[in-house]
């Protein structure tokens, strides 16, 4: 079962998520130079952006996402033993309709061992029952499949494919697959505590 050290964000609070051998915890200060390090990777520049160009820019990121004040994000460092493995985020989340969208992305060194897989399921399975959601949203842009596998193995439908739907980091419009999933979407098989396996 996911414990987290609080219930809700309207009290401001940012919380802790265990997921696993995993630690999702709000971002700090102290997180800027692997987060720059991390931003210095083609693939997160091209499919995450980069909002931030300079380790200043990296620190005034990382201190808008610590502060879930405004109520319509819920940003997560994932972290193993200390070391920053990644992000996830909840964003643009909006009560009245009981939505949001998920964005992540991993360190090149620690991919392919279902970090992110692992970092989204456990978000998903707080955000819905502590913020009262009934949908969460995820885009990835069709030329970018581990996106795919990523919302697929944590338990996303595909939904359809939006045509030259966002600009990346490229520069370009690019086609995207929309997936969602919803707060009775079936758990996902054998991973009650959200720790899917490989494969
Ligand atoms: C996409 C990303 C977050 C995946 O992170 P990760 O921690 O390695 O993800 P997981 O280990 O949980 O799962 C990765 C899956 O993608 C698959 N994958 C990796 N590269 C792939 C590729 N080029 N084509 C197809 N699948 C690929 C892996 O094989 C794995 O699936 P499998 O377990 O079925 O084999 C990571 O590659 C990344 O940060 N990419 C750059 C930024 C990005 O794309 N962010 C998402 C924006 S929507």
């Amino acid at each position: 079962m996911l414990r987290a050290s609080a219930d809700t964000i309207d009290g401001v609070d940012a919380l802790e998520l265990p997921a696993g051998e995993l630690l999702l915890r709000p971002w700090r200060g102290g997180d800027a130079p692997a987060v720059w390090a991390a931003l210095q990777d083609p693939a997160i520049r091209l499919w995450n952006g980069a909002d931030a160009s300079s380790p200043d820019d990296v620190a005034a990121m990382l201190a808008r996402r610590a502060d879930w004040s405004a109520g319509d994000h819920a940003s997560f460092a994932v972290t193993f033993r200390g070391t920053v493995l990644g992000s996830v985020s909840l964003h643009s989340i909006d009560p009245a309709q009981a939505d949001a969208e998920i964005g992540y992305w991993t360190a090149p060194a620690a991919r392919g061992r279902g970090i992110a897989v692992r970092a989204v399921v456990a978000v998903c399975g707080w955000a819905f029952p502590a913020l009262g959601l009934d949908r969460i949203e995820l885009l990835h842009a069709v030329d970018n499949p581990a996106s795919g596998r990523v919302a697929a193995k944590a338990g996303f439908t595909c939904e359809g494919r939006l045509r030259r739907s966002y600009r990346y980091g490229d520069g370009l419009k690019h086609d995207e697959l929309l997936w969602s999933r919803l707060s009775d979407d079936p758990p996902l098989a054998g991973s009650p505590a959200g720790r899917p396996g490989r494969g």
